[in-house]
């Protein structure tokens, strides 16, 4: 067992992180990787809400007007001044590219400007380390990770921070990606995703019998876009007023019980013990109370509130550990990557 953390140390360090990979503007100071003293978001979901989902143009208007300001605040609350950072943090991809461009080129120019050191993460490795920050105990690796997000739905052997082996992902819709595109089939608004959940409270998930798909020789990998076919076809055979509650509960019921029994399968297979979860849809209660009662022998490590859905805490997080494994900033040189994987 390595304990947390072990491999990264250093002396007192101040972590500006900065996050707009895609529609939230966010920054937050972090000491060590893991004390937050400030931690802003600033969503821009109503601003894409009319639309049904993100526009990347908006979103890079909205992240340009947001990144000062922001920033600001983030420091502000941490009662510190840009002087008082000791390294910048910022995530390099996935992501949008020009909403990636402004973050990772806006944490290059103060890092110019206040001659002090950067490193860009990966923004899924971030989500991971959300849910490490979020625990004080010392975390027993090789563990399992899940990343369920708007972008990537992946499960990771994590054998430590910044060593990951990939085990399986979806072959088509990312799980948040899934909810969102039922949500707007269902007339709901977005992100689609706490709506879904919302609805499903009041719904009765066995009146429609839908099932995530298998994908052929891979056991493990995800495949949501029959799924949602299955719901849309559902739909069209009914006629209004539409059941979205019921609608919602078994759309729900079968993403849910497929990310459950594939994560103890490859927690089998693995012989791993914890979970380690990241990404948006971890908001998700009823995912989480059907993981404590289907999987109680496997310890899971959740992420906080705060820190599931995209914020620039656990970029300062992992950007804290990511400085101390690679003893230096990173080059000035380096670009954006929409699609980059672990
Ligand atoms: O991780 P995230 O903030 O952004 C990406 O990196 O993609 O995840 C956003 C996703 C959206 O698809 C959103 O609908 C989903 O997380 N989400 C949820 C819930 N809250 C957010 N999905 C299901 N249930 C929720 N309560
Ligand atoms: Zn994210």
């Amino acid at each position: 067992m390595m304990p947390q953390n072990s491999s990264t140390k250093a002396s007192d360090l101040l972590v500006l992180g900065i996050e707009s990979t895609c529609d939230e503007t966010a920054a937050a100071v972090v000491r060590n990787g893991e004390e937050i003293l400030s931690n802003v978001i600033s969503s821009q979901s109503d601003l894409h809400a009319v639309y049904g989902g993100v526009v990347p143009e908006l979103a890079c208007r909205r992240h340009i007007d947001l990144f000062i300001p922001v920033l600001d605040e983030a420091l502000a609350t941490a009662k510190l001044s840009l002087h008082d950072i000791d390294l910048l943090a910022t995530a390099y991809g996935p992501g949008l590219i020009g909403a990636l461009f402004i973050g990772l080129e806006g944490t290059k120019a103060l890092s110019l400007a206040l001659n002090k050191p950067f490193v860009a993460v990966n923004h899924i490795e971030a989500h991971l380390y959300a849910a490490i920050m979020s625990v004080k105990e010392p975390i027993a690796y090789p563990a399992l990770g899940v990343v369920l997000s708007g972008g990537h739905t992946s499960l990771l052997i994590i054998h430590g921070i910044g060593e990951y082996t990939l085990i399986a992902e979806t072959v088509d819709d990312a799980v948040g990606e899934a909810f969102d595109k039922v949500a707007k089939m269902l007339g709901l608004s977005y992100p689609g995703g706490p709506l879904i959940e919302e609805r499903a409270k009041k719904g009765d998930r066995k009146r429609f019998s839908f099932h995530a798909g298998q994908v052929k020789g891979k056991p493990l990998h995800f495949s949501f876009s029959g799924l949602k076919t299955a719901v849309l076809y559902a739909k069209q055979k009914l006629s209004p007023p539409y059941p979205i509650d019921d609608i919602a509960a078994s759309f729900q019921e079968a993403a849910v019980k497929d990310i459950v029994s594939k994560v103890i399968l490859a927690a089998e297979k693995y012989r791993l013990e914890t979970l380690i979860f990241g990404g948006g849809v971890t908001q998700n209660q009823y995912l989480r109370q059907f993981f404590a009662e289907h999987a109680p022998h496997l310890r899971q490590v959740w992420p906080a509130p705060k820190l599931s859905l995209d914020n620039g805490a656990m970029i300062a997080g992992l950007g804290y550990h990511q400085y101390c494994l690679q003893g230096k900033g990173d080059s000035l040189s380096l670009a954006a990557k929409t699609r980059i994987f672990l």
